[in-house]
């Protein structure tokens, strides 16, 4: 009796989360620790930027990591479509569908204050990459010196992360930290989704490196930028 319990579909659900929760695995939580915590140790000052932010999960873990190790002042950007996909050009793994991971901008309001977000804490940006990334936002940015501490990419497609990479080219220094939430989606093959997004971005912009950080949860792996002439100590004398 006791057996067939702990063997059913909802105790094993449970011990699943438990696990994926536990110190023992390096969960998308795990890798915000360890992002925030080395920005603080690096001194690397900067805002959090997320792409790809659906009902907050990261998000909110991300706002709880800075106050955990005391990193600010930071301002926590998300942007989505708050629509969900967009339409999705289904290769032949046809893991999406137009409309998945839809949640409204005011649900998401409501999610983060009672996440304890204040309002000046965070900013929304709305709307389809394709459109909602575009020079008019750069330029504002750009205008307010921000510059990036944190990437957090979670959306899902290569047609979504290609206009994503190239808008963050502009907030990237040295020492920013990338996370790729579904880099190792479509059985780990390079060819597909994040993975192919960052190859090809990679090869536009060779002044921009980037070194392999921490792989995490099933699908994620994350890495470190370096800009040109930074990335190696200057040889004097
Ligand atoms: C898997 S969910 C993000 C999960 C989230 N990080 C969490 O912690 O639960 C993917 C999100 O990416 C957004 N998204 C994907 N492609 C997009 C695009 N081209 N433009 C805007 N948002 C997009 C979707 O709206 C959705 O909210």
């Amino acid at each position: 009796m006791l057996k067939r319990l702990l063997n059913s579909d909802p105790i094993l659900r449970i011990l699943e989360v438990i696990d994926r929760r536990s110190e023992n695995r390096m969960t998308e939580f795990g890798m915000l620790a360890q992002a925030f915590e080395f920005a603080k140790i690096n001194g690397i000052s900067g805002d959090y930027f997320e792409f790809g932010v659906w009902r907050g999960k990261t998000f909110c873990y991300a706002r709880k990591m800075a106050r955990r190790y005391r990193y600010g002042p930071v301002k926590f950007f998300a942007f989505d479509s708050f629509e969900g996909l967009p339409s999705v050009v289904n290769d032949r793994f046809e893991i999406w569908r137009a409309g998945q991971f839809a949640c409204s901008s005011e649900e998401f309001r409501r999610i983060l204050h009672r996440n304890g977000f204040s309002p000046n804490e965070y900013e929304l940006i709305s709307g389809f990459y394709d459109r909602s990334l575009n020079e008019e936002l750069a330029a504002r940015l750009q205008t307010q010196n921000v510059k990036a501490s944190i990437i957090y990419i979670d959306c899902d497609l290569y047609e979504s992360t290609v206009p994503v990479l190239d808008f963050i080219l502009d907030f990237l220094q040295s020492g920013t930290i990338l996370c790729f939430d579904d880099f190792y989606n479509y059985r780990g093959l390079p060819g597909y989704g994040e993975q192919r997004a960052l190859a090809e971005f990679q090869a536009r912009n060779s002044h921009v490196r980037l070194f392999p950080y921490m792989p995490y949860s099933p699908l994620g792996m994350s890495f470190i930028a370096g800009l040109g002439s930074e990335i190696n100590a200057e040889m004097v004398g």
